[in-house]
């Protein structure tokens, strides 16, 4: 059979066929060696042993050389459309200034919601684009691209266009959600008629354009429960899957959100409250840590992982890139997931590919190395699996390829 490219000599390919992972160890990750792949129009059509990959033909052969191949990482959270920069609140932070106390006095998102509402759509979607190419680069095959610094219809329908834009133009895949950010200035005393102009108008106008999800930031200083609750039957409503910011600040009772809707994810927990993790458990919830951004907050508390992987929440790691976290590697938030939260490599690997495709609902077209799915295909510099987040620091990337596409290869 003619293929368009063969990756021959694969040392261990974790495929993680088997879906998301509520336990993530070397059994359930599907793993095969001295492996070979074959990609025929953007899809893999074949994974096997090496030795039997001679029956195809292929365009171009890549030799692996041994290495360690898997599935593109997938960045389940970011907020990449805005403008404006925001360095001087580094220095408020390491003054001792909390983020919530910037938020309140008018800097933070408000900050960034004011110069993102100057900018034209196409500034917007080129400095967005230029952030896509380098996570590319570094190995993010689909990123979730969040709304959220325009606030009122007419910026946020701005964002929402931007979104088009960057899943026209950009190399890898793009999803888009629609986010309710905090209540604007201008809404700071009728905050109901705010929500209701977010559900009225937003939401459809999300949904027409047909962007996937939408996401509350349901925590102290931005929206409550109820307001969420109000948000989010409407996005349901209107055929949007859910995703929440919860627990990063403050608990709220956000996360109980997740036991009464079909939440996909539920993001930041560092206030996440125990007793609710034995329900999560029962969900299709990934619960999704963002270890850069607790840096950039400075935060104090650090989510209950153990709790979460003794009762079997699926785990996801995202970036959390935004103008108070400008870390757009997922690499480098893979490796702080091990270092800072305690997550095994194997499972921050899983949480950024397989587990990150089950909370985008790309499960199985993308996060996994299966016949029939999309070839965003990862080749690391690693000889052996045990050397994932061992060695680290730097771009340990030999091979990128979305889509069949090869966007940089070294072999
Ligand atoms: O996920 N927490 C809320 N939103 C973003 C931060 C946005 C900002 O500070 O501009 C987050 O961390
Ligand atoms: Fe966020």
């Amino acid at each position: 059979m003619r293929v368009d490219l063969l990756i021959r000599n694969i040392g261990e390919l974790v495929t993680f066929k088997e879906g998301p992972l509520r336990r993530v160890d070397k059994d359930s990750a599907g793993i095969i060696h001295n492996a070979a792949v074959a990609v025929k129009d953007s899809k893999i059509v074949w994974i096997g042993s090496d030795s039997d990959a001679d029956r195809y033909e292929a365009s171009l052969i890549i030799n692996a050389e041994g290495r360690i191949v898997t599935p593109g990482l997938i960045d389940t959270h970011t907020h990449l459309i805005f403008a404006g920069d925001r360095s001087h609140e580094l220095w408020m932070k390491l003054e001792g200034r909390t983020y919530s106390e910037i938020l309140e006095a008018g800097g933070g998102i408000y900050y960034t919601v004011e110069e993102t509402r100057k900018a034209p759509l196409e500034d917007l979607v080129g400095d967005a684009l230029r952030v896509l190419d380098k996570m590319l680069d570094h190995g993010t095959t689909v990123v979730e691209v969040k709304t959220g610094y325009g606030l009122l219809y007419e910026h946020e329908a701005k964002l929402i266009d931007a979104i088009l834009e960057l899943k026209k133009r950009a190399q890898q895949t793009v999803i888009g959600t629609l986010l309710a950010h905090v209540i604007p200035r201008e809404y700071k005393e009728k905050r109901s008629e705010y929500v209701d102009c977010f559900t009225r108008r937003l939401v459809p106008l999300a949904a027409e354009k047909k962007l996937e999800f939408v996401d509350v930031f349901c925590d102290k200083g931005a929206f409550t429960v109820e307001e969420t609750k109000k948000i989010i039957s409407w996005g349901i409503r209107n055929g949007l899957k859910t995703r929440l910011h919860s627990d990063e600040l403050a608990n709220i009772g956000c996360s109980r959100l997740a036991l009464e809707y079909e939440i996909y994810s539920i993001d930041h927990l560092e206030y996440l409250p125990e007793s609710i993790i034995p329900g999560l458990a029962m969900t299709r919830t990934v619960a999704t840590l963002l270890p850069t951004s607790m840096l950039s907050v400075f935060a104090d508390k650090k989510p209950p992982v153990k709790q979460l992987r003794k009762n079997g929440v699926y785990l996801g790691v995202a970036t959390d890139y935004n103008p108070n976290n400008m870390n757009p590697i997922l690499q480098t938030t893979l490796d702080l997931a091990v270092y800072l939260l305690g997550l095994t490599p194997l499972e921050a690997l899983a949480a950024a590919t397989v587990n990150a495709a089950w909370s985008l609902d790309l499960y199985p077209d993308h996060g996994t190395i299966r016949e029939g799915a999309y070839a965003d295909i990862l080749i690391w510099d690693y000889e052996k699996l045990s050397q994932l987040s061992y060695i680290w620091g730097y771009d340990r990337l030999l091979t990128v390829i979305t889509k069949g596409n090869i966007i940089r290869n070294a072999l």
